[in-house]
């Protein structure tokens, strides 16, 4: 274990998982699943000269074995001849895939803007009877790669490399120097952070809308084109299906169909875009989006008067931060095609509780 930088964090994304490791050094880095070695795909050349990977594989293995073996060789010298390595370190982990089909406990987490003391015990409610963690965008502006490193310790240190987590992009998650990188350490498609997920009984879509301004907003000088990326998540939901037999989740850091609640003009944006958005997501029959974003916690319905669009999926917006900054978050337990919301605090309070048919 002396060899890694935090506990691992084991991704959900499509079918498969990404586990993101951080080590101490530089070196090669793999991860063992039933006697099978995983690397980071780099076309064929294993990467030695970064302290991190994340590496995918099919969750079929893992859930199969329930463990995985990460293994390390610290970099000496790497060069086109006769590279040197330390010899190998490996560390193993327990994991938990999700086999129930009702019952399941769901922990959502955002907006954590670096208060990570806070989060950790918020994310804590349900204790060891924990299923998956959504942690959803907002977690910090990223300056530096030690700032990537923050938010996958909190990761780690939340699901102990043992719970699968959801893992999305928020609108301060694409700021700051190292913003462009964000795809090389957290989970994507390529370079695309919209996807789809299916973890044991929960199927569901990420949605990333990028910033919350429109891309010629002068606090961007130019830096963005969120324009054509909605565009794209748009194609991209049309060709949508929704698992049978499966709880359908959307998952989006800002609302696209509640849009700013106060309809300040300069955060009100992309509205035609938005609305096929959520045409899609109606043809796709999802049964609740969760977002974070406002700050504050609230549930919108069909009717809601905050609704920029009627929507038939219930709009749970699961996070906020408390007077004294403190993090709140929002457990679900979705059985018998209900789920119990319940917003809770650092001490594990229930702030409110609400039942939805879904
Ligand atoms: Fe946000």
């Amino acid at each position: 274990m002396n060899f890694l930088k935090c506990t691992p964090t084991v991704f959900v994304i499509e079918n498969d998982y990404e586990i993101l490791i951080n080590t101490i050094s530089c070196g090669i880095i793999s991860v063992n699943v039933n006697g099978k070695t995983y690397y980071e795909e780099n076309s064929g050349v294993l990467s030695s000269e970064k302290s991190f990977a994340k590496i995918r594989l099919p969750q079929t293995e893992l859930n199969k074995a329930k463990s995985y073996e990460i293994c390390f060789r610290k970099c000496i010298k790497r060069q086109a001849y006769f590279s040197k390595f330390d010899e190998k370190l490996c560390a193993t982990f327990s994991f938990s895939p999700i086999n129930k089909t009702e019952n399941i406990n769901v922990y959502h987490v955002a907006d954590v803007h670096y208060n990570f003391n806070s989060a950790i015990k918020t994310c804590s409610y349900f204790k060891n009877d924990i299923d998956l963690f959504i942690v959803n965008g907002d977690i910090g502006e990223v300056e530096t790669e030690e700032n990537y490193f923050e938010v996958a310790r909190f990761t780690g240190e939340i699901s102990h490399g043992q719970i699968p987590v959801v893992f999305a992009r928020g609108n301060h998650d694409t700021r700051g120097k190292l913003a462009e990188k964000f795809t090389d350490y957290f989970p994507a498609n390529g370079k695309d952070t919209f996807f789809t997920f299916n973890v044991g009984a929960i199927s569901g879509v990420v949605l990333d809308c990028g910033e919350d301004k429109l891309d010629s907003h002068p606090e961007y000088n130019n830096v963005n084109d969120f324009s054509s990326f909605r565009q794209k998540q748009l194609k991209f939901l049309s060709n949508l299906n929704k698992s049978e037999n499966k709880y359908f989740i959307a998952v989006c850091h800002m609302c696209p169909v509640i849009g700013d609640i106060e309809r300040r003009e300069v955060f009100t944006i992309e509205t035609n875009t938005y609305k096929k958005w959520n045409d899609e997501l109606i043809r796709i029959g999802v049964d609740l989006m969760i977002c974070g974003h406002y700050h504050k916690t609230f549930i919108a319905e069909n009717n809601d008067a905050k609704n920029l669009f009627s929507h038939p999926y219930p709009v749970i917006v699961g996070s906020a931060l408390d007077d004294k900054n403190k993090v709140i978050g929002c457990a679900m337990v979705l059985q018998n095609n209900t789920v119990e919301i319940s917003f809770t605090d650092e001490n594990n309070s229930v702030l409110e509780i609400k039942f939805l048919k879904i």
